[in-house]
C-alpha cells in the first residue's frame, strides 16, 4: 500500500500542473499514470493556448467567444475564470521556460483561431502541447514530486453510502504495467482525476491509444454524473487515413479549404460568409461533410487545405510540423501540393461534472483537464481554449485538494434539488444487468463498508485472476472494433435518432459480449493485452453515455446536431445533461445552464460566423 496526501491520476497538462499546484500547498503529492509524462496525448495539441494578453484584447472579450463557441451551454462563471486566469497562467509557463514562438520584438506571438474576435492564440510552432507538457515535467522533476509511472488505474475506493454525495474517495487501485502487481494508494486527501479524454470510443478520431475514458468511465462507476457527454468535438483537419491532425493553426496562418471544384466552399456555399475557414470548428466540419454529400468533395471523402500560398518560410517557421504529418502519414508535399482533410473525433466537451475548484460531488474525488466538465465549453470547444483550461483548472484542483481555500463554488453537483429528471424511454436497457458482477459498471469502487481501499484492492486483484484465468473468448479487440465503428457509423457530426438507437443497441451487444472476454497473452509484464481488455470496459461505458444524452438532447446545439430538430431549443435546452450510476443502471437528469456572470449575462444570441 501507498500512501499521499493528493494523489493524481494521468500525467497530462491537467494532471502535471494539478501535481505542481498541489505541491506548492504543501501536500505530499504523487503522480500515477500508465503512461510516462511526457508520452501523455497533451503532447499531440498543436494549435495553442488562448489568453488575452495583449492590448486591444481583455478576458471579458475571450469569455464572450468563449460563451458564443459554447452555443450558450458553458457555464459563466467558469468562463470567466478560464478568461480572468488565463494570462497570468500562460506567462507563468514562459517564466518557466516554455518556448513560445516570437515576434521580432520578442514579445511573444499569437494568431486567430476559430471563433475569436482577437488573434489570442499564444503558440510554439505547431508543437505547443509538447513543448507545454516538457515545461511542466522539468518543474515536476525539480520539486521532487514523486511520479508512478507506467501504473495504470484500474479503479476508485469510495465508500458506499445511498447518495453519491454523501461518499468519500479513500484512494485508487493500480496495476503496475511493468511486474503485474495490483496495489493500493491511499489519498489522504483527494484524488484527482486528469485522464484525458475518450476518443478512442471512436474509430476516426485524433486521439491517441490512451485515451480510453478510463477516468470518466471510474467517477461514473462511483457515483459521479458524468455531464452533456453528447457534445463530442470533430475536428474538421484530420488526416483521412489515419485521423491524425493537421493543426487549425494553419487555417489561422492563412490556410484555405476547397473542394473538388476548386471552390473555398465556406464563402462560395455561405456556411460562414464572415469567418470562412476560421468559424468555429462544428461549423466547419458539417460544411465539409454537406461538400461530400453535395458531390463535390475530393474521392467522395474529403476536401483540401491549402497552404502552399503562405511560402516556404512562413510555412517553416510556424507550422513545420505540419509538413512532417503530411508527408509521413499521408505522403503529400504540403509545399506543393494541398493537404487531404476530413473531420475526426477530436475532443469531449463533457466530462466528470466538477465546479470550479475542480470537486466532483463526491468528497476527496476532483477532475481536471479533458476529463472534466466544469463547463467552460458548453456545446463546442473553440480551438486554443483546452490547454488554457488544463492549466487554469489543473491548477486549481490541485490547490483546492491540498487545502487552498478558493472561496465558495457557484457551480453546483450531483443530484440535488435544482435538477430536473428525464423520462425517455429507451430501445434497449442500459447499463450492466445481466453481467458478471465482478465485471459489471456497478462494482466500480464501491465498497460495503468502512476500509473501501483494501476491499477495492481485492475486487480488481480478483478481476485480472479471472480475465487471465479464462482461456478462451472473445478478444478485446473484436468487440473495442465494433463499438468504435458504431459510434462513428451513427453519433458522429450528424445524427439521428434511429442511429442513435442503433448505437445504443450495438453498444449493449458489446456489454454482453465483454461478459466472454478473455486474455490471450499470459505475461505479468508489460501486459498490453490485460491493460486494453481493462480499458474497453471503459470505453463501453463511455459510449453508452455519449450516445444517451445524444438521444435524449432532441435540439441542434453547438457540436450535437439531430436531423429531427434542427434548431437550438433555448426554451427547453438551456440545460446541462447529466447521466448519473444509479442502482444498476445509467439515470438521467438536467441542471440549468448558468449564464450570469459577474458583471452581466450573457443572453444567447443566434450563432453565426
Ligand atoms: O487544431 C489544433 O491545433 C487543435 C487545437 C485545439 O484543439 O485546441
Amino acid at each position: 500500500m501507498y500512501e499521499h496526501d493528493v494523489l493524481v491520476v494521468g500525467a497530462g497538462g491537467a494532471g502535471l500542473r494539478a501535481a505542481i499546484a498541489a505541491h506548492e500547498a504543501g501536500a505530499d503529492t504523487a503522480i500515477v499514470s500508465k503512461l510516462h509524462p511526457v508520452r501523455s496525448h497533451t503532447g499531440a495539441a498543436e494549435g495553442g493556448i488562448n489568453a488575452a494578453l495583449q492590448e486591444g484584447d481583455d478576458w471579458e472579450l475571450h469569455a464572450y467567444d468563449t460563451m458564443k463557441g459554447s452555443d450558450y451551454l458553458a457555464d459563466a462563471p467558469a468562463v470567466e475564470t478560464l478568461a480572468q486566469d488565463a494570462p497570468e497562467d500562460t506567462m507563468r509557463l514562459e517564466h518557466w521556460g516554455m518556448p513560445f514562438s516570437r515576434e521580432e520584438d520578442g514579445r511573444v506571438s499569437q494568431r486567430p483561431f476559430g471563433g475569436l474576435s482577437y488573434p489570442r492564440t499564444t503558440y510554439a510552432g505547431a508543437e505547443t502541447g509538447h513543448h507545454l507538457l516538457h515545461t511542466m515535467y522539468e518543474q515536476v522533476v525539480k520539486r521532487g514530486i514523486q511520479v508512478y509511472d507506467e501504473w495504470y488505474v484500474m479503479n476508485l475506493a469510495t465508500t458506499d453510502e445511498a447518495d453519491p454525495n454523501d461518499r468519500q474517495c479513500e484512494g485508487i487501485v493500480a496495476y503496475d504495467v511493468q511486474t503485474g502487481k495490483v496495489e493500493g494508494f491511499k489519498a489522504n486527501q483527494g484524488v484527482i482525476l486528469a485522464t484525458g479524454g475518450p476518443g478512442q470510443a471512436f474509430d476516426h478520431t485524433t486521439n491517441a491509444v490512451s485515451c480510453t475514458g478510463d477516468g470518466h468511465a471510474m467517477a461514473y462507476r462511483a457515483g459521479a454524473p458524468l455531464e452533456d457527454m453528447e457534445f463530442i468535438q470533430f475536428h474538421p483537419t484530420s488526416l483521412p487515413s489515419t485521423g491524425v491532425l493537421i493543426s487549425e493553426g494553419v487555417r489561422g496562418e492563412g490556410g484555405i479549404l476547397y473542394n473538388n471544384d476548386g471552390e473555398r466552399f465556406m464563402f462560395e456555399y455561405g456556411y460562414a460568409n464572415n469567418s470562412g475557414e476560421l468559424a468555429s470548428r462544428d461549423v466547419v466540419a458539417r460544411a465539409e461533410l454537406d461538400e461530400v454529400a453535395e458531390g463535390r468533395g475530393v474521392e467522395d471523402e474529403y476536401v483540401h487545405l491549402d497552404m502552399r500560398h503562405l511560402g516556404e518560410d512562413r510555412i517553416l517557421d510556424r507550422l513545420e510540423n505540419i509538413l512532417h504529418l503530411a508527408e509521413d502519414f499521408e505522403g503529400v508535399d504540403g509545399l506543393v501540393e494541398p493537404m487531404p482533410v476530413k473531420p475526426g473525433q477530436h475532443y469531449a466537451m463533457g466530462g466528470i461534472e466538477v465546479d470550479e475548484n475542480g470537486q466532483t460531488c463526491i468528497d476527496g474525488l476532483y477532475a481536471a483537464g479533458e476529463c472534466a466538465c466544469v463547463s467552460v465549453h458548453g456545446g463546442n470547444r473553440l480551438g486554443g481554449n483546452a490547454l488554457p483550461e488544463l492549466i487554469v483548472f489543473g491548477k486549481r484542483a490541485g490547490a483546492h485538494a491540498a487545502g487552498d481555500d478558493l472561496g465558495e463554488p457557484e457551480i453546483r453537483t450531483g443530484y440535488g434539488d435544482d435538477v430536473e429528471d428525464d423520462d425517455t424511454e429507451l430501445p434497449v436497457a442500459p447499463g450492466a444487468s445481466g453481467l458478471d458482477s465482478a465485471d459489471a459498471v456497478a462494482d466500480g469502487g464501491v465498497a460495503a463498508e468502512t476500509g473501501a481501499l483494501e476491499q477495492a484492492v481485492e475486487r480488481e486483484r480478483a478481476r485480472v485472476d479471472r480475465l487471465m484465468d479464462k482461456d478462451s473468448g472473445v478478444q478485446h479487440a473484436e468487440i473495442r472494433a465494433k463499438l468504435q465503428n458504431a459510434m462513428t457509423d451513427y453519433v458522429n457530426v450528424f445524427r439521428n435518432e434511429e442511429g442513435i438507437e442503433k448505437a445504443l443497441e450495438i453498444i449493449r451487444e458489446c456489454r454482453e459480449e465483454y461478459q466472454d472476454v478473455y486474455v490471450d497473452d499470459p505475461s505479468t509484464t508489460f501486459n498490453t493485452d490485460l491493460q486494453q481488455t481493462i480499458e474497453t470496459r471503459n470505453l463501453i461505458d463511455v459510449a453508452e453515455t455519449i450516445a444517451l444524452g445524444a438521444l435524449v438532447r432532441n435540439e441542434f446545439r453547438g457540436a450535437h446536431w439531430r436531423q429531427e430538430n434542427q434548431v437550438r431549443d433555448d426554451e427547453n435546452w438551456l440545460k446541462h445533461t447529466l447521466v448519473s450510476w444509479d442502482d444498476g443502471e445509467p439515470s438521467i437528469f438536467y441542471r440549468p445552464v448558468i449564464l450570469e456572470g459577474e458583471e452581466k449575462t450573457y443572453e444567447p444570441k443566434v450563432r453565426s460566423y
